[in-house]
């Protein structure tokens, strides 16, 4: 083995990269790893003006990248997206999944009853997080498998696997998103070989739009009594930021995980290791 040989195994030169919620705090920093590691990359959102913005941010750091506006749970919008890209770049190797989160109606407030809890917020949070994972994965999957292969990453989360209070929703979503992904890495095992990969990667607490006021308070830096209950738990004592997910994410991406499937991996700063004692 050489060195070129291993350096090669996290390079994504050559390859085309789809980034959903790529006008997020997570997606626009995942979008950004994956162009420095080689990548031209399909920014996704709805925010037409933001996903340019970061299209931008990552050529000026001399990157290729597009802005694709539109909606995950809008198959429609999807293809439209998808035919850009190939048409522009070729085909599409990679798919991020990171459009989602926890959206204010499926929180229960601080003190309410669980049965205060509102099925319809509750239906919403789920559709978006695990619809919104499975109807990209079909779109351009498809194409991936079209174009000879690639990798497809989920983002779960810590409450895919214990409950977390006050955020039952979100934590039913992302227990799907798992599943999901260990159904999606199966199907298409069985069916195209180590061609296609589906892996999902589980990010501790980071200081997101979506989760911002849950860990803050108003004046953005103070930890509300949530966000200090989480540090206090997470053992390396602080919240990720976006660059801590970038190695995991290009490994998972590249030849490098080649033999990877079905996997969940956690970026958690030891939070899911940790009996809180
Ligand atoms: N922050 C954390 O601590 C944390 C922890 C674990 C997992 N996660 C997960 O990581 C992912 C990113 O979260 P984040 O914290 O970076 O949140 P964020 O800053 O709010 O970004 C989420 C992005 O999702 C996009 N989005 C929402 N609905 C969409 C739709 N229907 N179609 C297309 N895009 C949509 C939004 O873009 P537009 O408004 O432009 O559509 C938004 O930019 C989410 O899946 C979240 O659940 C976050």
């Amino acid at each position: 083995m050489s060195s070129d040989y291993l350096r090669s195994l996290y390079s994504l030169d050559g390859q085309t990269a789809i980034v959903t919620g790529g006008t997020g705090v997570l997606g626009r920093g995942m979008a950004m790893a994956l162009a420095m590691a080689g990548a031209k990359v399909g920014v996704l959102g709805r925010r037409k003006t933001v996903a340019q913005d970061v299209a931008a941010q990552i050529e000026a750091r001399g990157g290729q990248a597009m802005a694709l506006p539109a909606d995950v749970l809008d198959r429609d919008s999807l293809v439209a997206a998808r035919d850009s890209v190939i048409e522009r770049w070729g085909g599409v190797h990679v798919l991020v999944n990171a459009a989602g989160g926890n959206m204010p109606g499926a929180i229960l407030g601080d003190t309410a009853d669980v049965f205060s809890m509102s099925a319809a917020a509750f239906k919403e949070v789920v559709d978006l997080n695990l619809s919104g994972t499975l109807i990209p994965s079909l779109v351009f999957g498809e194409a991936i498998v079209q174009a000879g292969g690639g990798a497809i990453v989920n983002i779960s989360s810590m409450s895919a696997t214990r409950a977390v209070t006050r955020v039952a929703g979100y934590g039913a979503a992302k227990g799907a998103v798992e599943n999901l992904t260990r159904s999606l890495a199966v199907e298409l095992g069985r069916r195209h070989g180590d061609s296609i990969r589906v892996n999902a990667i589980a990010p501790g607490w980071f200081v997101g739009n979506q989760n911002r006021a849950l860990l803050l308070e108003a004046d953005g830096t103070t930890l509300t009594k949530r966000g200090a209950a989480i540090i206090q738990n997470t053992p390396v004592g602080r919240f990720g930021v976006p660059d801590d997910l970038a190695g995991a994410l290009v490994w998972l991406c590249g030849p490098g995980a080649r033999f990877v499937n079905g996997i969940v991996v956690a970026i958690d700063g030891g939070f899911s290791a940790f009996s809180g004692v």
